[in-house]
């Protein structure tokens, strides 16, 4: 069992990884130009005036972020096999990482990715709308923070399939931001929607209603993600201008909804994402990002499309 590196070590490994306690600790560390900040490191460089890199094609600079959502699959065991295989897959500088497990295994992944000197975040793939109480069979934000999770993917269109509407994913929202989750929210369209000319409508509203009490000062931590409901799990992709529309599309939204902040949060494509159509996907105008199911299960997969990005 390997213990976590710290930053030096990382540093002179070859791994820039930079957190908030490194900047704490050193307010003047020369930032490396391939270093790979953690979202709390990214605010404290932005606080100092300065951009993390990559530029998207309305000119802000991000690093892009890729995510895996693995859905209801693996066990802590297959988790900690994951960790250890990432780790070898050697993942790209210049991306922020973040995995998904379910709930179970997210202590275990968390550990197990620590371990192995990985600076993945954890993410949850829910959360429930209400706090801690008399409500059977939910996790709540606070519980997700206990067991190291930054992240938590809110209206994911299998939830939405599975009677989620626009109301209970603003709650979801909101309970996130609350908690001081990066939520990374879902839009996207059914196939019965694009053929009738409203992916855009569709995905306005569900923005429009998501968006509605998120402030400028939480906007920083807000992530999207284009997520064509047909596109999930099937294999099917859109046509490289069908994404570059609805992303740019999204931005439009974003900016008209939050002001000059909407330009912030990065928005990423998800729906049959894989190594092979990763690079073609990622290099889309204005994306920031993938998020990813079927393909993030396989450690190699994943960092294959993290190298992509
Ligand atoms: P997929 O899933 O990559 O298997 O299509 C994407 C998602 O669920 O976010």
């Amino acid at each position: 069992m390997r213990a976590p590196l710290d930053s030096d070590t990382r540093l002179m490994a070859n791994r820039p990884w930079i957190t908030a306690r490194d900047l704490h600790a050193n307010p003047d560390l020369e930032i490396p130009a391939d270093a790979t900040l953690t979202p709390l490191a990214r605010d404290l460089v932005r606080a100092r005036g300065q951009e993390p890199r990559r530029a998207d094609s309305a000119g802000a600079r991000r690093e892009a972020l890729v995510v895996a959502n693995w859905k209801s699959h693996k066990t802590r065991a297959e988790a900690r096999a994951f960790a250890a295989g990432l780790a070898q897959a050697q993942a790209t500088h210049g991306v922020q990482l973040v995995v998904c497990p379910p709930f179970t295994a997210l202590d275990t992944l968390g550990a197990a990715l620590a371990e192995e000197g990985l600076a993945v975040e954890l993410g949850a793939q829910d959360v429930s709308p209400h706090g801690e109480g008399a409500h059977t069979g939910e996790v709540a934000a606070r519980h997700l923070v206990e067991v190291g999770c930054r992240w938590v993917i809110v209206g994911h269109s299998e939830r939405r399939y599975a009677g989620e509407d626009d109301a209970l994913v603003a709650r979801k929202l909101r309970v996130s931001l609350d908690a001081e989750l990066q939520p990374i929210l879902c839009v996207g369209e059914t196939l019965e929607e694009r053929k009738a000319g409203r992916a855009e409508s569709v995905v306005s509203r569900q923005l429009e209603v998501a968006l509605a009490g998120v402030s400028a000062g939480e906007v920083g931590r807000l992530a999207l993600a284009y997520e064509p409901r047909w596109a999930i799990g099937t294999g099917l992709t859109p046509t490289g201008t069908e994404v570059t529309e609805l992303l740019q599309h999204i931005r439009r939204r974003l900016v008209a909804q939050l002001g000059e902040g909407g330009a912030a949060p990065a928005v990423l494509y998800g729906g049959s994402v894989k190594p092979k159509n990763a690079a073609e996907l990622m290099g889309l105008p204005g994306c920031g990002g993938a998020l990813i199911g079927g393909a993030a299960l396989d450690p190699v997969a994943f960092a294959a499309i993290a190298a992509a990005c």
